[in-house]
């Protein structure tokens, strides 16, 4: 290993234990209450939106209750939009007057955030959007408008510096908003000169995570609205609404939410590419996180408090878990997660290890082991409903880590 490569390893740990994280979109466009994307697609201009500054004063705002259905959740990192494509702050910034301190508010949102995920053990995430829907120069390009561009790049990097210098420690940088009408992907990272401020960033704050999303690669891939793995060795971490893919920011009324299993097998899925779940709220303008949202993410915490040690510190399975499901991994140990129980028999195809027990962690039932022809573990002996009807997880302890068996005739 390279030093580089094991600098990257340590930085990385705690991110590989804690596997599910609370995104939250909040900010102005909680008040129209329709997504985060209002300004923009409904073309409201720039002083139009500011107005709503002056309407924005959460007055239920509580870090700590934040904070606290993350921990009920079983999340062990969260991630604010300190500043979103608005161009709305959230925290005290020397470069912009558009802030919630220098407007009705008069809060320092992120402050007090950074400081309640301090008091409970938090990882502590900030999303920042490079991109700001208020500058022309944005719209119009360089050669149009040079100096609207390059006051919306240095507000990046005079912003960036004040979130990494104001508020003590931070665990993840997650940049979003990096692209530019009519500028290419691979000229992004120059557009930006996001190099120099990562190299700043990384001075400021030497343990880090920075995500994929300022036009350089960094340390995390971030697949988002869908679970698809990167390569081993390499950090990612999928995002996603519980709501469907309209709007990350509040939505007063949207009928679509997912439902507590599909979450959970979504987390799932994370966990055995060994990635995170990044999972989003969208508070109200007053503050307070949708009770819709808030019951889904107990649910999913209720289930974590079993089911923990098959997903935090997860690792790769080499089998799957056929159709009735899917596996995670960690040492000598692999997790069956069952999603559509079979009944009192299940069938696991392809293990090329011994099973020397098998353990629902539901109950602690053990149940009965026989091998079959073509590399079948039965198990057999199990209730006839599931004991838990999102996911009933089967720890098997193996006799070295799990290995599989090719398909061959049947
Ligand atoms: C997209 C959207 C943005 C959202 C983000 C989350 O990039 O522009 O609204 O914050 O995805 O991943």
């Amino acid at each position: 290993m390279t030093n580089e490569q094991s600098d990257y390893a340590r930085r990385m740990e705690w991110f590989h234990q804690a596997r599910f994280g609370m995104f939250i979109h909040w900010g102005l466009y909680a008040i129209p209450a329709r997504g985060e994307w209002v300004m923009y697609m409904e073309r409201i201009p720039r002083e139009e939106y500011a107005v709503l500054a002056q309407q924005f004063n959460p007055d239920r705002f509580d870090a700590d209750a934040w904070v606290g259905l993350a921990k009920e959740a079983g999340m062990k990192y969260m991630v604010l939009t300190t500043r979103h494509h608005d161009g709305f702050c959230l925290f005290d910034s020397q470069v912009s007057d558009f802030t919630s301190v220098k407007t009705a508010a008069k809060r320092d949102f992120v402050r007090e955030y950074v400081e309640a995920c301090r008091r409970a053990g938090m990882r502590i995430g900030f999303y920042y959007s490079l991109l700001d829907w208020r500058f022309p120069g944005y719209f119009l390009g360089r050669d149009k408008d040079p100096d609207s561009v390059e006051a919306m790049v240095q507000q990046y990097h005079a912003q960036v510096r004040e979130l990494m210098t104001n508020y003590g420690k931070i665990d993840v940088l997650w940049y979003d908003g990096g692209w530019v009408p009519n500028v290419d992907g691979k000229d992004i990272a120059d557009y930006w000169r996001s190099a120099e401020v990562n190299a700043m960033v990384r001075q400021l704050q030497p343990d880090i995570l920075i995500n994929n999303r300022s036009g350089i690669e960094e340390d995390l891939d971030t697949p988002e609205q869908h679970v698809t793995a990167s390569r081993p060795g390499r950090g990612w971490e999928s995002c996603m609404t519980i709501g469907d893919s309209c709007g990350w920011g509040y939505i007063r009324h949207n009928p679509n939410r997912k439902t507590v299993p599909q979450l959970i097998q979504y987390l799932v899925e994370a966990a055995r590419g060994e990635g995170n779940y990044l999972l989003n709220v969208g508070p109200r303008a007053d503050g307070t996180i949708p009770e819709e949202d808030a019951e889904r993410l107990r649910a999913m915490g209720r289930w974590l408090e079993v089911n923990g040690e098959a997903i935090y510190g997860s690792q790769r399975c080499a089998f799957g878990g056929g159709i009735i499901g899917t596996t995670t991994a960690k040492g000598n140990t692999a997790y069956l997660h069952v999603f559509r129980w079979p009944g009192e028999t299940a069938c696991i195809a392809g293990v090329g290890n011994e099973v020397k027990s098998a353990r629902l962690l539901a109950t602690g039932q053990e149940a009965k082991i026989t091998r079959a022809s073509n590399g079948r573990v039965l198990l057999s002996g199990l209730p006839a409903d599931p004991p838990d009807p999102c996911d009933t997880v089967i720890a098997l302890e193996l006799d070295g880590p799990p290995v599989s068996l090719p398909m061959g005739p049947l």
